[in-house]
């Protein structure tokens, strides 16, 4: 493969330096006129993967689209240009990004004007990138988490002067304030609040492919949610690498509690946030969950591991016991709280003892859900150069031995709402059976539910019958 002069490649190391220079926050969005119509007559489609990061940025992707007159096809196989939004999280999700890029080289075949893009964080990856640039010819467009606002004239590049175009920026990064959004949702959205992170967990590639943690100010923010409380959004969760760091990275004495006492204060239904780190969880932060009623009761705090060497090898900073104490004193201060969590099993030389410390706390927390997952070794990150004894068969029995325990809780939770009514805003008709609806309770629990005269977006009481682990069944009442 030649490398083109123009072509801006990926760098890991660069991507994970931090300055204390002043972060910049642009406004300077804008079409240029030449670029307007590009779109008129042809179609796109948007595939995206892995967290809410994402999904919001494929909504800034979208907004810019519709600014250059596309339209949105139903699928791949009617679309002009169609960009793949991807994540870099685990060696699966790349994989299955891979998967789909070779299955659109039959579309490319029939149709060589199709443009194939590839952007979000496994585009920041080094090894993903020349992976992609060698051997899928099909992709004519790579950028990465740093320049969605640069959408027009990328491409331009490729579909006017016939360009492979390559812009991968490693570095710390900007807030850009003025960039449309088509948002896919029509009573639920998601809010930035802030871009990046700064943990370094030595695990994590997101520091490396999503650059420093960036604050947006509380002013752009609120403005934010008025408006979506003007267009009739009955749910909003503000979106953050770790939202308890929110504004530290900002010169002023205002923090996630302060912005989230004000976000309730305009009078959205329901709030929620993501994701909360337990290192920096403050007590203001909890004392205002609990004062305001449309701040949702229900937290993600990643666990990760619940042995103390392990969080030290992670970079976590906490403790099994201090991560504890935080659990208690939410379960104590925040009434009817679910709390959901993260685990990673198979971390780096983990023994039989550590993973049941693991376990322990899973025992002692019996959470309402969690996601677990295999450790996958990130190029780059300090952990992925640990040497590792442990076998694979061992990480996926560990898995299993801990999705096996957590599922249990997980039905023994969901069997006390059984009996109860409880209030669920409905997302739509359920995928297998249209006469069945589903909609989230406050606690984030997924419910399936029967009634008549439903609606999307309804506020809906459901009667609880049956419950499942990971769902529960039940009927619409008055
Ligand atoms: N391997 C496995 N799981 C990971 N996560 C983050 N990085 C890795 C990795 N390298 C998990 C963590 C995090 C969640 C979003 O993904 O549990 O909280
Ligand atoms: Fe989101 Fe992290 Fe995946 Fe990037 S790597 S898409 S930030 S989950």
């Amino acid at each position: 493969m030649k490398i083109k002069p123009d072509w801006v490649l990926p760098n890991l190391r660069e991507a994970q330096k931090r300055t204390h220079q002043p972060i910049q926050t642009l406004d300077s969005f804008q079409i240029d006129e030449t670029m307007q119509f590009l779109g008129s007559g042809k179609t796109y489609y948007l595939s995206t993967f892995g967290c809410q990061a994402n999904e919001r940025d494929s909504e800034t992707l979208a907004g810019i689209l519709d600014a250059m007159g596309f339209a949105s096809a139903p699928d791949e196989e009617h679309a002009d240009v169609i960009l793949l939004n991807t994540c870099a999280i685990r060696q699966n999700a790349e994989e299955k990004v891979l998967g789909e890029v070779g299955s659109l080289k039959r579309l490319y075949r029939e149709n060589p004007d199709l443009v194939i893009g590839v952007c979000g964080c496994m585009a920041q990856e080094e090894k993903l990138t020349n992976i992609l640039l060698e051997k899928y010819p099909q992709v004519r467009l790579i950028f990465g988490t740093h320049n969605l606002q640069e959408l027009p004239s990328m491409l331009y590049d490729v579909m006017m002067n016939h360009k492979r175009v390559v812009k991968v920026y490693s570095k710390e990064g900007e807030v850009y304030e003025n960039l449309p959004v088509h948002r896919f949702g029509k009573h639920k959205a998601w809010v930035n609040i802030m871009y990046g992170c700064d943990k370094f967990c030595t695990y994590c590639i997101v520091p490396y492919t999503r650059g420093k943690q960036r604050s947006r100010t509380k002013d752009r923010i609120l403005a934010e949610v008025r408006q979506l409380k003007a267009e009739g959004y009955k749910e909003i969760t503000l979106l953050g690498q770790n939202v308890n760091a929110y504004g530290k990275d900002l010169q002023a004495d205002y923090s996630f509690a302060d912005l989230l006492a004000e976000t309730a204060q305009i009078g959205i239904p329901r709030i929620r946030f993501m994701t909360s780190h337990p290192w920096d969880f403050s007590d203001a932060m909890i004392d205002t969950i609990a004062a305001y009623d449309n701040i949702m009761p229900a937290v993600h705090l990643p666990l990760q591991s619940g042995d103390n060497e392990i969080l030290k090898q992670m970079g976590r900073r906490y403790t099994k016991e201090s991560y504890l104490e935080l659990f208690d004193t939410m379960k104590a201060r925040i009434p009817n709280v679910a709390i959901s969590t993260d685990i990673i099993v198979g971390f780096p030389n983990e023994t039989d003892e550590q993973f049941e410390h693991t376990l322990d706390v899973v025992r002692y927390c019996k959470f309402d859900n969690a996601y677990t997952f295999i450790f996958s070794a990130r190029p780059g990150t300090p952990a992925a150069r640990m040497a590792d004894a442990v076998d694979h068969e061992t990480k996926q029995k560990r898995l299993q031995t801990l999705n096996t325990l957590w599922n249990r809780f997980a039905l023994e939770k969901n069997k006390q709402y059984e009996g109860k009514v409880v209030q669920v805003l409905t997302d739509g008709a359920s995928k297998r059976n249209a006469d069945v609806w589903s909609g989230y309770t406050d606690t984030n629990k997924l419910v399936n539910f029967t009634g008549t005269g439903i609606h999307t977006g309804d506020f809906v009481n459901v009667q609880i019958e049956t419950a499942k682990t990971f769902s529960l069944d039940g009927k619409a009442v008055l």
